[in-house]
């Protein structure tokens, strides 16, 4: 359940029950809207900061120009907001979800002159996939449902329609048994699970699939691949195949809703010793000590509230 007691819409702070929209909304009819997941940590020293704020309100314009939408605020103005939306519902921790829409008005296809609404949501949420999954890992399986073509999916964009794909993928592995889904590209190569970019380390390389692909450029990936190097991992940032994930000594999945979730079996294969292995460990406590401290890692990739 969405907890909160304010939402920011088009600028102004409302209370949560009134912010509604209209059955007539362009987006609810054909899902073009541009949005971003965002999480905000309570740190050791007791302060509360949104991890790299700025580079995701950035990419909600991005998926914004990518729908051919204009944003009526600044970047800056967002960055505010959610800010503002935070301290109004006492939210130390929470997930933040901006969104940019189409309102209501006209329902053609063509339709240009219908308003975009701005609206940022915050709420209490723990990883996704479980506490118990960030430090057990979890089962996956490789979908049935496949990442669209580079030109049928913008995968670039964080694009509300475009999740129906996800969440096919989702429920399929839910009603399979499994906690994820591992998703295929059109030609067959690793790209992404349902809402986390995937890693793996195969035969002592990391490994993670390219930004060519049809992936989203996600933040938690980039900020990984920071700790990585810095670790002095050898990075691939190449594509690979199901049969290599198979092999992989370790598996992992990175989203800011997830955090850094192990992956302990996949089709029924226990990936290495089937527990998280070291160099997913070792990334998740570098990732964690940034979120949270003790100490201050990444600086400019906090924003205190
Ligand atoms: C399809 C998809 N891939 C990857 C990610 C991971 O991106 P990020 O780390 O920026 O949250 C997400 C989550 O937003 C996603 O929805």
């Amino acid at each position: 359940m969405i907890k909160a007691e304010f939402t920011w819409v088009n600028g102004k702070l409302v209370p949560f029950a009134e912010a509604k929209t209209h059955v007539g909304a362009f987006t609810l009819h054909y899902g073009i809207a541009a949005f971003e997941g965002i999480r905000c940590y309570k740190r050791h020293d007791g302060r509360s900061a949104v991890f790299r704020l700025h580079e995701h309100i950035e990419r909600l314009f991005e998926s914004a120009k990518i729908c051919a939408m204009e944003i009526p605020f600044t970047a800056q103005q967002l960055e505010v907001g959610c800010a503002e939306t935070l301290r109004a519902n006492n939210h130390p921790e929470a997930y933040l979800r901006p969104i940019a829409f189409v309102g209501s008005g006209q329902l053609g296809l063509g339709a240009r002159d219908n308003p975009t609404e701005t609206a940022i949501l915050t709420f209490p949420w723990s990883p996704l996939l479980g506490d118990d999954g960030a430090r057990d890992g979890i089962r996956a399986h490789i979908s049935s449902f496949v990442r669209g073509h580079l030109n049928t999916t913008m995968s670039k964009g964080k694009i509300s329609g475009q999740y129906v794909n996800s969440i096919l993928a989702k429920r399929e592995s839910q009603r399979l048994g499994f906690e994820e889904a591992i998703m295929l590209d059109s030609d067959g190569r690793v790209a992404e699970a349902s809402a986390e970019n995937v890693f793996m380390v195969y035969r002592g390389r990391l490994y993670t699939p390219p930004l060519e692909m049809a992936i989203l450029a996600g933040i938690t990936r980039d900020s990984v691949l920071v700790l990585a190097r810095e670790a002095g991992l050898d990075i691939v940032e190449q594509s690979f195949t199901r049969d290599m994930l198979y092999a992989a000594s370790e598996v992992f999945l990175t989203g800011t809703a997830t955090e850094i979730a192990p992956v302990r079996e996949i089709d029924g294969r226990i990936i290495g010793t089937g527990k998280p292995g070291p160099v997913t460990q070792q990334l998740q406590a570098a990732f964690n000590k940034i979120l949270r401290g003790p100490g201050e890692p990444r600086p400019d990739w906090l924003y205190y509230i």
